[in-house]
């Protein structure tokens, strides 16, 4: 099949891409900036460049392919927000594959999406999950629970290097699943059309707090942590102060 990913520099995203190509897929990928992509040109996969904040670069990079696989989302570094990427940009992209007559999508949400609403990234994602529903194209959504690999940089490396690791106080434990595993899932689904029109919860089998997720580096890095504790009523309460003062103020966390 010829699949178009979008995000395809991303955690999951990259391994979409490796997967699609050992499994003999034709992938595109479209990118913001094909420098810092050449990993995915030498694998095989050919680049476009491309915004989901540029719709005419969408129907370009649709061109002579029958998939796509979205898992793009806003980089924490950008300047721009969730809704000008996750909202308007996945919608022009919908559309635009409504228009190429794109045979199947699959769309990354996020596990428990609908559940809260008073958080804008699931907010969006639930929206975007009802938006593609609708939108009369062959959908697979999935559903995943957090990356392993996001702990990395979150635990593991601040551990290693001696730095202090943020804890939420309160924080509910969390399932992880490997982004090799999501990527298999995201790949397969294209060969069963079982999975047409359908939407997946995916997540692994155990939930780990965030004390666990310490002791658990702590155990493997033969160190200590320097915790960071941080509460959750704090965070709570400066984010109604940001929303009372329409977003102009300072969050500080003491
Ligand atoms: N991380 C988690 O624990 C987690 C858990 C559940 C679900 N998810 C979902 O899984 C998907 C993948 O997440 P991830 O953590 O792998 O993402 P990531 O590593 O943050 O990568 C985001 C990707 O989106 C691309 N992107 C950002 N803005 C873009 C734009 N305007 N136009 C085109 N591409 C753009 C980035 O490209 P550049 O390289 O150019 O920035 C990058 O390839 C997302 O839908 C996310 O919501 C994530």
């Amino acid at each position: 099949m010829n699949l178009l990913v979008i995000g395809a520099t991303g955690t999951l995203g990259r391994q979409i891409v490796r997967r699609a190509l050992d499994e003999g897929h034709e992938v595109t990928c479209l990118v913001r900036t094909p420098r810092a992509a050449t990993f995915l040109r030498e694998w095989g996969a050919s680049l476009v460049k491309g915004d989901l904040r540029e719709p005419p670069t969408l129907k370009l990079a649709l061109e002579g392919n029958t998939v796509v696989i979205d898992a793009a989302t806003v980089r924490a570094t950008d300047s721009l927000s969730i809704h000008e990427v996750d909202w308007e940009g996945k919608v022009a992209l919908i559309q635009a594959a409504k228009a190429a007559g794109i045979q199947r999508y699959v769309f990354i949400s996020i596990l428990g999406s609908e559940k809260y609403p008073q958080v804008p990234l699931m907010d969006i994602k639930h929206c975007t999950e009802l938006f593609l529903q609708e939108s009369g194209l062959n959908y697979t959504i999935l559903r995943p629970c957090g990356f392993f690999q996001g702990l990395i940089g979150q635990y593991a490396i601040p551990i290693l290097e001696k730095q202090s690791v943020w804890v939420m106080d309160e924080a509910s434990p969390t399932a992880y699943m490997d982004t090799q595993d999501i990527a298999k899932f995201a790949v397969n689904a294209l060969s069963h059309s079982e999975t047409e029109r359908k939407t997946y919860d995916l997540a692994g089998p155990q939930t780990w707090s965030p004390e666990q997720l310490v002791e658990l580096c702590e155990k493997f890095a033969d160190q200590d942590a320097k915790v960071t504790r941080m509460s959750m009523r704090l965070l709570k309460g400066g984010q109604k102060w940001l929303d009372s003062s329409n977003g102009v103020g300072i969050l500080q966390i003491a």
